[in-house]
């Protein structure tokens, strides 16, 4: 029984990573070069990230290359176990899975560190702690981290003269904004306030407090489901950026009084208090797409209001004097909560990027200092190049003629008109 439960398993987490491989072009075409250039041969990569099919699918792609790897979950409580299975079962992986308590978490990302990764892919400096921690820093090449936290916690290690190796802050490059922040984020915030209230979206009034990457993807989002959106801020260049969008923006407390959804993004803490309560209309909807459950205060609505019930799966009314709040998820980040996170499509991309820095660094990692470095933008252009291919678009290039005129330090009349090659240095 136990058996045919396991091969279940194994079964169930091969498909859901083929699936999510389907679904990701360009980490499919990374793989290919990786294993015709064998570009990852005799590289042993620790890999530290939440354990999920599009994951696996990384994880297959360093292993096409040639790559051995341990994989530790970066959050033990997420780990999706059919796809651990089918991991574990691949010829060059092994899984290194925790019981749920954090000394076990622990044991587990030690053990990652004891195989002696050349390469890590990270997620919250997690395996930078522990490698740093157990003196197993000093056999690693390089790392790429995948975290705001764990790039600011790698920096600051780095500013004390204490980082033992090289590490590409792979959180940083623009397609990881665009694609993370503001795709991402922004198609999957509103799944999850529509599967959870499915409320009408056209015709109401949302609110997207922040306009970072995130808010504005938000925001794009909200409009083109026909709402009329309203952005605060407390940048003037953020803020000016979304009036010339086509936002209107009004102050926090404007924005409360007339929203029927209000959606916090920013990072901050208490974005939402109870003076934005005691202005809200009935019936306002409240979620937060931001940082941990910190954005809304929760314990001061509760502390406002009469009474609360849970009215639908994860969405809660609050009675505050004669008008009731909705709150989804609890105030916590309501795309990770309520709906099933970013989409397989721009995972590709991310993972795509961290496949081809992890064969980057096979190769330049001896010259790099140990700080935590840019991507290269050659890498970002070439990924964006692979997903346009995948989608079937090409684009123009500039001719020889284009590419001297920019380039040149002549007068630009004689720049325009000189025969090809008179610039050339
Ligand atoms: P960002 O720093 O680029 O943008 C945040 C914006 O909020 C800034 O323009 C800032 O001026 C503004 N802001 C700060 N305090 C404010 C306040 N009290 N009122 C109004 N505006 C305020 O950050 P980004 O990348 O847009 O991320 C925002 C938050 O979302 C972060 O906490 C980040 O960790 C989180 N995040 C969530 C994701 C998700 O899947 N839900 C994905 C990526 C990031």
């Amino acid at each position: 029984m136990a058996r045919a439960t396991a091969a279940a398993g194994l079964v169930a987490g091969r498909e859901a990573i083929a699936w999510a491989e389907r679904q990701m072009p360009v980490l499919r075409k990374v793989g290919d070069r990786l294993e015709e250039g064998e570009r990852l041969r005799d590289q042993r990569v620790g890999v530290c990230l939440h354990v999920t099919a599009e994951t696996g699918a990384l994880v297959r792609a360093l292993t096409r290359g040639g790559a051995e790897v341990d994989l530790v979950p970066s959050n033990p409580l997420s780990v999706h176990a059919e796809v651990a299975t089918a991991l574990a079962a691949e010829p060059s992986v092994t899984v290194h899975l925790a019981e749920g308590t954090p000394a076990s978490h622990e044991r587990a990302l030690a053990a990652v560190a004891e195989r002696a990764p050349g390469i890590v892919v990270d997620d919250g400096a997690d395996l930078a702690r522990v490698l740093h921690a157990t003196g197993h820093a000093a056999t690693v090449a390089g790392a790429m981290e995948g975290t705001t936290t764990g790039v600011l916690r790698l920096r600051s290690l780095a500013e004390r003269g204490d980082l033992r190796y090289p590490v590409l802050a792979v959180n940083d490059t623009p397609i990881r904004h665009l694609f993370d922040n503001r795709l991402g984020t922004g198609q999957s915030v509103l799944d999850g306030l529509l599967r959870t209230t499915n409320i009408l979206l056209a015709g109401s009034r949302v609110a997207i407090f922040g306009y970072g990457a995130c808010g504005r993807g938000i925001a794009l989002r909200a409009h083109g489901l026909g709402a009329t959106t309203t952005v605060c801020e407390v940048d003037p260049i953020r803020a000016l950026e979304a009036r010339m969008d086509g936002h209107d923006v009004v102050p926090g407390l404007e924005a409360a009084a007339k929203a029927d959804v209000i959606i916090t993004a920013t990072g901050a803490i208490d974005v939402l208090g109870p003076e934005h309560f005691a202005v809200l209309r009935d019936g306002a909807v409240l979620a937060n797409a931001g940082h941990f459950d910190v954005e809304i205060d929760v314990r001061a609505l509760a502390a406002s209001a009469s009474a609360r019930r849970t009215v639908r799966p994860l969405v809660e009314e609050f009675d505050v004097g004669d008008r009731s709040v909705v709150l989804v998820a609890g105030g916590r980040v309501i795309n990770l909560a309520a709906a099933d996170g970013h989409p397989a499509g721009v995972m590709d991309l991310l993972f795509a990027g961290q496949a081809v820095a992890a064969a980057w660094l096979a190769e330049h990692a001896d010259g790099l200092g140990n700080e935590v470095h840019r991507v290269p933008d050659a890498i970002d252009a070439d990924l964006a190049r692979l997903a346009l291919e995948a989608q079937g678009v090409r684009i123009d290039e500039l001719s020889d003629h284009q590419r001297r005129y920019i380039t040149s330090w002549a007068p630009m009349a004689d720049a325009a008109t000189a025969p090809p090659g008179s610039f050339d240095r």
